[in-house]
């Protein structure tokens, strides 16, 4: 007969609340909340990292950055505020 042991269902580092293993190696992450989108166009027209979709929503191409370039400029301008800006480092949502 075996003994086995149950392993956890997610890796001990991610279960620990507030571990500070980051998501990933980039500063700064886009949390875009499509749902929300209702498609004005104006994140496109600031960044080339934004594009619109046959839907008539926008659709981010990089999510995880160095650094935020026109992103900020773009979340800034949604007029429904659907574009978040994570510091990676923090955990701050910086818009
Ligand atoms: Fe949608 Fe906001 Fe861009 S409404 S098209 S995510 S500026």
């Amino acid at each position: 007969m075996t003994n086995h042991k149950k392993r956890p269902l997610v890796p001990l580092y991610m279960a620990i609340k507030g571990c500070p293993t980051p998501r990933n190696d980039k500063d700064f992450s886009i949390d875009h909340h499509r749902d929300e989108c209702i498609g004005c166009g104006a994140c496109a027209a600031l960044s080339e990292n934004w594009f619109m979709e046959d839907d008539g929503k926008a659709s981010v191409k990089v999510v995880d950055l160095d650094s935020l370039g026109e992103n900020k400029e773009a979340a800034e301008s949604c007029p429904v505020n659907c574009i978040h800006l994570i510091d990676n480092k923090s955990k701050k949502k910086l818009i």
